[in-house]
Formats: structure tokens, C-alpha cells, sequence
């Protein structure tokens, strides 16, 4: 249930359909985990309108699986709004971080934060794998996913 002390976070990839669903399914994960589920509205957001709708990649959804991460959210493209409305919104790789910066209206209320950041391993970029031909990359991105949300909550419980 939202109330006034409910924190809210969005993740941000290009599609919506790799990286960023599976940062939103495991931060999800760890807050309940966590016992912070009532805390926390959590979301996720393309910078692209190409997938608007669709279902996450299969490699992400199998990760997810594998993880018993569950998910079941549709690419959605982000908007003016979501600056106001979020108080983190998260980018998975420095061109992300470029263009949510370009959009970022004015008067934002959200602070704009690379994922990789919160890594204790130090691996900052969550790379795209979409193009790639195996699924290696998604399993990487679950893992750094992993680590960051872990550290992000931490320091924001
Ligand atoms: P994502 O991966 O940003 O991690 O969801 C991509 C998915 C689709 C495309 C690019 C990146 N695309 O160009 O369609």
C-alpha cells in the first residue's frame, strides 16, 4: 500500500526488455526478502518506444526463472512524469545516464543513479545483451543486479 513514506524507484534500460526488468524483478525480490515490501513501488521503463507492450526478452525471463525471480510486467516507454513522481531512477550504463540527464525536466524530483554504481565488485556498467547470440549477458546482469539492489536497499532502509 502507497503512503506518504513510500519510496519509489524506477529502472531504466533502452528496450525495457533485458537489463532493466531484471534489476526491477530482483530489487522486487530483495525489498521483500528484506521484509520491506510496503516500503517500496517499483517499477521499470524503456528510453525507446521499440518494444512498447512486449513481454521481456526469453533469456531474461529464463534468468529470472532460474533465480526465482517472478515477473510479469510489459515494456512500457518512460515519461515526463516518472521524474517527478520517482526518488531514484536508475540507468544501467554511462549513454543511459547521458540521455535520462538530456530528458530530466527541470524541476526533477528524482535522482538519477547508475545501478553499477552501488557495486562492491566495482563492475559500473551493466552492458546490453541484447545482441548478443547466448545468454551469458543476462546471467551477468542478474548477478550485478544482485549486488547492487543488496547494497542500494542497505543504505536506504
Ligand atoms: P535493454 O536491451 O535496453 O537491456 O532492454 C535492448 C533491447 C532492445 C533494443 C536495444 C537494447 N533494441 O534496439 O531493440
Amino acid at each position: 500500500m502507497a503512503s506518504a513514506d513510500t519510496k519509489k524507484a524506477l529502472f531504466i534500460c533502452l528496450g525495457n526488455i533485458c537489463r532493466s526488468p531484471i534489476a526491477e524483478g530482483v530489487f522486487i525480490k530483495t525489498v521483500k526478502d528484506s521484509g520491506q515490501a510496503d516500503k517500496w513501488e517499483i517499477d521499470s521503463a524503456a528510453l525507446g518506444s521499440w518494444h512498447v507492450g512486449n513481454h521481456p526478452d526469453y533469456r531474461a525471463l529464463d534468468v529470472m526463472k532460474s533465480h526465482h525471480v517472478q515477473y510479469s510486467n510489459r515494456a512500457r516507454q518512460i515519461k515526463e512524469n516518472d521524474f517527478h513522481h520517482y526518488d531514484f531512477i536508475f540507468g544501467m550504463d554511462e549513454e543511459n545516464m547521458r540521455e535520462l540527464k538530456r530528458r530530466s525536466p527541470k524541476n526533477s524530483k528524482a535522482q538519477l543513479l547508475m545501478l553499477g554504481d552501488f557495486d562492491p565488485e566495482g563492475d559500473r556498467i551493466i552492458r546490453d545483451p541484447y545482441y548478443d547470440d547466448d545468454s551469458h549477458g543476462f546471467e551477468k546482469c542478474y548477478q550485478q543486479s544482485t549486488r547492487c539492489c543488496k547494497v542500494f536497499l542497505e543504505k536506504h532502509s
